[in-house]
């Protein structure tokens, strides 16, 4: 049976709900080895999956756990999820913006593996926040301020756990199919009544091309029409990194800057109102013009980021003992000119050997690395001009300045 499965699928032919359900839960038993699942894993990357097979997938990674129910807790809730990028610390200004708005936010999120942390991650860089919330807690949390921002429960979805573990390590993350089973599946247990996802695409991101976003954007809007949760998507550059900090500390720090209404005109801030007027309107079943005026109100007042430091305190974290490194390395130009370029994937791997992410689950992330970028994009630069920070611990990783900015 299991061969008979990894051949079927090795053919491009479609697995039924039985078979899918008898080789995933098989592997979750121990009867399916990790290279059988490897191997399965690897075909459907090749041949793709039929929508009925995606479904039957999704629902059987959402059996394998708890399905939450919030509906308890007055209000739609909005969920909202990206598929990861370099500097992405939206979740951290979205949520409180939100939630400020009077839209309740439940948000579970994960670490990272790979370039940068998770929103859990970067949360963890503030000294005593708890994102182990029970169950009890979150509710009794929303019921109080709106918001919360928690990690997964290890019954969440514990079968993506352990496949994700395994995609991660043979090069079968990228799969379209997966990836809407893999995300769907977590926002569905997780209760919300509305979800928005955030599908970048870029050399910094899972996707490189706009086909495959627009794919799976309406792989998951499918998805969502199976469970009756409207499903909205928003398709985002992930080629250059988000705002200016990458690296856990620096980017709380920098979500911080944007919640007190300082940053402005980049394409963290563009994007955070973007995505804050989506949930917004979702949550209020309201235009998307009046939710803009809301969101810029929240910022403008203050709400957003007094809903922040509330939702910090209530989970134990202490915001004035975020701390970066002293010790610090400056990037300097080598030339005169316009910044055309800023490569997020060339940033990622150099805060990933900074130490500000981890290669395997294992590895340990410092908080306090990373990389602060002192010009973005359409910037005019003289040579010796500083156009990157690096706080560092140790030595100073290689890197080639020429791969990261592109100057003429
Ligand atoms: N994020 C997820 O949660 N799952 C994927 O498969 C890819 C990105």
């Amino acid at each position: 049976m299991i061969l008979d499965i990894i051949n079927k699928k090795r053919l491009g032919e479609e697995l039924s709900y039985k078979e899918l359900d008898y080789f995933f839960n098989g592997y979750l038993d121990g009867k399916v080895a990790d290279y059988q699942m490897s191997s399965l894993l690897m075909a459907i990357c090749i041949n793709g999956m039929t929508d009925e097979e995606i479904f039957a997938l999704t629902k059987i990674f959402i059996d394998s756990g708890d399905v939450l129910d919030f509906s308890d807790i007055p209000g739609i809730k909005v969920d909202k999820h990206s598929t990861g990028g370099i500097g992405d610390k939206t979740t951290l200004i979205i949520a409180p913006i939100v939630a400020s708005i009077g839209v309740p936010v439940i948000k579970m999120s994960g670490r990272g593996l790979g370039y940068t942390g998770g929103t859990i991650d970067k949360l963890e860089s503030i000294p005593g926040f708890r994102i182990d919330l029970s169950d009890e807690e979150i509710i009794n949390q929303v019921h109080k301020i709106n918001l919360v921002v928690t990690g997964q429960t290890a019954e969440l979805v514990p079968m993506d756990k352990v496949i994700y573990a395994l995609r991660d390590v043979t090069g079968t993350v990228s799969s379209i199919p997966l990836i809407a089973s893999s995300v769907m599946s977590k926002k569905i247990a997780g209760g919300a009544d509305k979800i928005l996802i955030d599908i970048k695409v870029g050399n910094g991101a899972l996707l490189q091309t706009k086909a495959e976003a627009k794919k799976l954007s309406e792989l998951m809007i499918k998805i969502g029409e199976v469970y009756h949760v409207e499903v909205r998507t928003i398709i985002s550059d992930m080629n250059v990194p988000l705002g200016y900090a990458i690296g856990n500390s620096l980017e709380v720090l920098e979500a911080i800057e944007v919640l007190k209404g300082r940053e402005k005109d980049n394409n963290l801030v563009e994007l955070c109102y973007e995505l804050a007027t989506e949930m917004v309107s979702m949550g209020k079943e309201i235009n998307k013009g009046e939710a803009y005026n809301l969101v810029l109100d929240s910022i403008n007042s203050g709400a957003a980021y007094n809903k922040f430091l509330e939702m910090i305190g209530l989970q134990g974290g202490d915001i004035q003992g975020v701390c970066i490194s002293d010790d610090t390395y400056k990037i300097k130009s080598s030339v005169s000119g316009t910044i055309k370029k800023i490569n997020a994937l060339e940033l990622g791997k150099l805060s990933l050997a900074l130490g500000a992410g981890k290669l395997s689950k294992e590895d340990e992330i410092d908080y306090t690395v990373g990389i602060k970028l002192n010009k973005l994009v359409g910037d005019t630069v003289k040579k010796g001009d500083v156009l990157a920070t690096l706080y560092i611990k140790g030595d100073i990783p290689e890197f080639n300045i020429d791969d990261i900015f592109k100057i003429n």
